[in-house]
């Protein structure tokens, strides 16, 4: 059976540091305990407010109790097959997924090294399509178990039936149905650096390689960790939840004539003709950046990432994206979609 706690407090498991409890606590370590915890669930009746936990990093806690948290701890990872071009790797969804990166370089399979220092887990990585320095993970998953909380049927998934898009798969419509048990990758075994996101490049020239448009694996993800531990808040320090906004996506002629009024509005062509623009650039262009309200606040480096300077609850974080949503709205007409999960 799965390791149960009653009336646990969830504060320490979210990297945002909100308040809330959780009447049933149970810690999920192998499929077997994953195919118990859902039979607890049915036996309870239709969960009313249950959620499945990874590192608890992409999640606002809004303060009511919740009935069940599933915190997924499975761990594991080997190579399960390899070809004349890739290695597949399976990793636990509990894994923590840098540690994980880090492993799959160490062991010299690259290919996930743009991905380095991310927050979360293994199994939380496929929900939201984690993605940096121009790679998302779905450009590197196979293919992924998930168990169906709604009839205890245990699923295979290919990249397809996983539905990525930008920051999205399946997974989160709805969100905790589908427990992630296990994620297998397919890493090139002809590998080549993605340095192609400016930011990289010019991080990895200070590196005084001999050859900086060859670096190796593990200096691309040295450059990562620089960049990431420069620009984002120390989560030792400064409890956030990383991008609070996803970058928004519209259409050709509204940024065409954004662009006429605000000449240095950042914008990268989508491949479907329309246009992303970056949430952190509009709302530092509001004089959030850096501002506070109450507890909370935007991070004075990073215009995207809202801090929990201490004491915050879920309310404070809500009204905190409410007024930033407002502001770029109002100025840019402009709707700005939160990243994290609310619950
Ligand atoms: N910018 C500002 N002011 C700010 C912040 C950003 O003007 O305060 C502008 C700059 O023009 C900058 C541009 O925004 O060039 C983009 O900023 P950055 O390179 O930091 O990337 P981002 O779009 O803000 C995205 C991801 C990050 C990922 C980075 C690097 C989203 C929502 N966020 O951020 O992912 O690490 O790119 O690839 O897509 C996360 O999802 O939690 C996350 C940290």
């Amino acid at each position: 059976m799965p390791c149960a706690q009653i009336d646990a407090d969830l504060t320490a498991l979210n990297t945002f540091g909100l308040p809330a409890k959780a009447r049933h606590l149970l810690r999920v370590r192998s499929v077997e305990e994953a195919r118990q915890a859902c039979a607890f669930l049915g036996s309870e009746g239709a969960p009313r407010s249950s959620l499945i936990l990874g590192g608890g990093s992409n999640l606002v806690l809004c303060g009511e109790p919740l009935d069940t948290v599933l915190k997924v701890e499975i761990s594991g990872r080997r190579k399960c097959g390899e070809t004349e071009t890739s290695i597949l790797i399976e990793a636990g969804a509990g894994e923590n997924w840098h540690d994980f990166v880090r492993w799959t370089l160490d062991q010299g399979w690259p290919g996930l090294e743009n991905l380095s220092l991310i927050p979360g887990t293994v199994g939380a990585a496929p929900v939201q399509n984690i993605g940096a320095y121009g790679l998302e993970v779905s450009e590197r998953i196979e293919s992924l178990d998930a168990l169906d909380l709604a009839s205890g049927e245990l699923r295979q998934f290919d990249a397809a039936a996983c539905q990525f898009g930008y920051r999205d798969s399946v997974f989160k419509r709805p969100s905790g149905r589908w427990l992630i048990t296990a994620v297998r990758f397919r890493l090139p075994r002809h590998w080549q650096p993605l340095i192609r996101y400016g930011e990289l490049e010019r991080e990895l020239a200070g590196f005084g390689l001999d050859d900086a448009s060859s670096p190796t694996a593990h200096q691309v993800s040295d450059a990562v960790i620089a960049l990431r531990r420069r620009k984002l808040p120390d989560p030792a320090e400064l409890s956030s939840a990383g991008s609070f906004f996803k970058n928004p996506i519209i259409e050709a002629g509204q940024c065409a004539a954004l662009l006429a009024a605000y000449p240095a509005l950042p914008h990268h062509p989508q491949p479907d003709g329309r246009e992303k623009l970056a949430a952190g650039w509009l709302i530092e262009q509001c004089g959030w950046k850096g501002r506070r309200l109450g507890p909370v606040g935007c991070y004075a480096q990073h215009a995207l990432i809202l801090v929990n300077h201490g004491g915050a609850t879920g309310a404070d974080i809500l009204r905190l994206a409410a007024s930033i949503q407002k502001d770029v709205l109002d100025r840019f007409g402009v709707e700005l979609e939160p990243e994290p999960e609310f619950v």
